[in-house]
């Protein structure tokens, strides 16, 4: 029994790889190493491919026994997806499609898949629930939302069974500093937080204070990465166990602002985060966070690591890894 996990090399999916590892399952990552990293991988069987090589992946699922599938493998540019849509539909959508052909030919009928709160767009409510209004803002968010519905359809009509994931802020490093996110490929908060406390840039832009939020700055949800990894094994566990597909929201049920994070950055580093408030970003809503209760309930599982420990873990890992796995 072999875990095919594609996009293993990349920044949720080496943590993943590595905690599942852990549980004692036996793994093989797939990864065109276009951003992901070799070292990043470690000792874990690893093969340098894409998931649209139908023939590669029907090899290696023979070779390695799979029979079940963590699915990160994508491009995750939102900005990039507006300016070079077909470059996402045909990564994400068509790979994706590519991969579950395969996948159904050799027999593989699980599949846990990486979603993204994007899919929500501007929240009609929050905590946003999975079955509020869905209203994709870029092509990144629409690509994920296809491969939902594509997963959606394969499970009305055939033995394809998935668990959807759709994760809120993943943030932070492993607790050893050997695993974590590169600024310089990121688009996310934290990395940029932290590049500006470390000097690597002259101040972190925050996008709008003039937001209907209790300091003005944009809300989110920020779970810690190693906790998002465990989801991903309670995913495979639910899979197994009960054979149901499931859509879950992935992240604390705690909105917290840029300014509060820059709070905690202080508080926890002891040192300054130098910052300009520039006017807001189109299309960046003003509160996204998770109602986090159907995994809660469904998996048991919760969130264990505080903002603190996500501030902490990444601090330390930019710290030493100011060239992410280049260092
Ligand atoms: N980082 C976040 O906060 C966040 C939030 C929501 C959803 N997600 C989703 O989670 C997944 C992992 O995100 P990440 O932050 O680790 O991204 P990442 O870019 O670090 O990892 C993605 C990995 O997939 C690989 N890859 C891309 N296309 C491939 C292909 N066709 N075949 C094989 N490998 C390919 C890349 O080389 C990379 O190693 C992505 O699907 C992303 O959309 C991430």
């Amino acid at each position: 029994m072999t875990v095919l996990i594609t996009g293993g090399a990349g920044y949720i999916g080496s943590i993943t790889t590595r905690l599942i590892r852990s549980t004692g399952r036996a793994v093989v990552v797939l990864d065109t190493l276009e951003n992901g990293h070799k070292a990043a991988v470690g000792d874990a069987p690893f093969v340098q491919g894409d998931i649209a090589d139908s023939q590669l992946v029907e090899q290696v699922c023979k070779e390695h026994g799979v029979d079940e599938v963590v699915h990160f493998a994508a491009y995750k540019a939102v900005g990039e997806s507006m300016e070079n849509p077909s470059k996402y539909f045909q990564n994400n959508v068509t790979g994706s499609q590519k991969l579950f052909e395969a996948l159904q030919k050799c027999g593989v009928n699980r599949v846990v898949f990486s979603s993204t709160a994007a899919v929500y767009g501007t929240p009609t409510r929050v905590p946003v629930r999975e079955s509020d209004t869905l209203n994709c803002e870029s092509v990144y968010a629409e690509t994920k939302l296809m491969i939902e519905k594509t997963l959606g359809w394969y499970s009305k009509v055939s033995s394809m069974k998935s668990v959807v994931l759709r994760y809120f802020n993943a943030a932070g490093a492993t607790e050893d500093s050997t695993l974590g996110e590169d600024w310089r490929h990121s688009q996310n908060l934290i990395p940029h937080v932290m590049k500006a406390t470390l000097g690597h840039a002259p101040t972190l832009k925050v996008f709008g204070d003039d937001f209907p939020t209790p300091d003005g700055t944009g809300v989110r949800d920020y779970i810690h990465v190693e906790d998002l990894a465990r989801a991903h094994i309670a995913a495979l566990d639910y899979l197994k166990a009960s054979g149901e597909s499931i859509t879950c929201n992935v992240g604390t049920g705690f909105g917290t602002s840029v300014m509060q994070i820059i709070e905690a950055t202080e508080r926890v580093t002891g040192k300054k985060v130098p910052f300009e408030i520039v006017g807001r970003r189109a299309g960046d809503p003003a509160e996204c966070y998770a109602d986090a209760s159907l995994i809660h309930h469904t998996f048991g599982w919760s969130p264990e690591k505080s903002l603190e420990d996500i501030i902490a873990s990444a601090y330390a890992w930019h710290s030493s890894h100011p060239l992410g796995h280049d260092s």
